[in-house]
């Protein structure tokens, strides 16, 4: 397989963008964009598509296997983990790569996102003691665990932007997670603060969930949280059969 991979470059934050392209060969059917990008980042004296020598492509990555959220980016035009995009599937046998647009961009395609991390602590998204798991609500709790922190949400939410006051679904999954084990002494202060960031500043466009890579059901979990922070009602319970009440 002979795939091009056209990259949005920035050589430091501020500088002027700029393409290039660099053409990547494998036998690998089941490669990726990361697969591909680590070549690119480990090749000695790398050069792009027309020979000419090129600096190592900058880029974030752990896991390489859909858990860590580190490799989010925009390709193709849509926001995806570069280890879940199967390089088989470009048309035409070209890819397009660019960072996240929502974040200031560091190099390449690192993108800035210490506010979306910024925003759990705004909202104090962290339990100042132990308590103690009800097994009714462990659904809740394990669902909200798995968010990646990966910011592809936010990627495509028409309400947050950097330095708005919608924190986004990376901020409102935590906070389903802590509503649902919260002890009552520590839920005034949480309500007040998903009410005010996350019930007031979402459009309910819900165009998030289609890109979350964890599958989360981020809908079920808004229900869930809106039920306690806002109604002021039980959160859906798993031995409950209708939702919330
Ligand atoms: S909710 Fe999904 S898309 Fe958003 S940060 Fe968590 S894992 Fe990523
Ligand atoms: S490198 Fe961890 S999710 Fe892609």
């Amino acid at each position: 397989m002979k795939i091009q991979l056209d990259i949005l470059r920035r050589e430091a934050a501020g500088a002027e963008p700029y393409w290039q392209s660099f053409m990547y060969e494998t036998e690998d059917e089941n490669a990726t964009a990361a697969t591909a990008l680590r070549e690119l980042e480990t090749t000695p004296e790398l050069r792009d598509i027309d020979g000419k020598p090129a600096a190592p492509v900058r880029w974030e990555c752990s896991c390489m296997q859909k858990k860590c959220g580190a490799c989010a980016m925009i390709i193709n035009g849509k926001p995806v983990l570069a280890c879940s995009y199967q390089l088989r599937q470009a048309e035409g046998g070209k890819v397009r790569l660019e960072p996240l647009s929502k974040f200031p961009v560091i190099a390449d395609l690192i993108a800035d996102r210490t506010p979306m991390l910024e925003a759990l602590r705004e909202m104090r998204l962290w339990l100042n003691e132990r308590t103690k798991a009800d097994e009714t609500v462990n659904h809740i709790a394990y669902d909200a665990s798995r968010c990646l922190q990966c910011g592809l949400c936010l990627e495509v939410c028409p309400n947050f932007y950097t330095g708005g006051r919608f924190p986004g679904m990376a901020a409102a999954v935590p906070a389903a997670r802590l509503i649902s084990v919260l002890p009552e002494s520590q839920q005034a202060e949480l309500y007040r603060a998903y009410r005010r960031g996350i019930y007031e500043g979402c459009g309910k466009s819900m165009a998030c969930r289609n890109v979350c890579p964890a599958g989360i059901d981020i809908e079920g979990l808004l229900v869930s949280s809106n039920a306690a922070a806002v109604w002021k009602r039980r959160i859906f319970r798993k031995k409950d059969s209708g939702g919330s009440r």
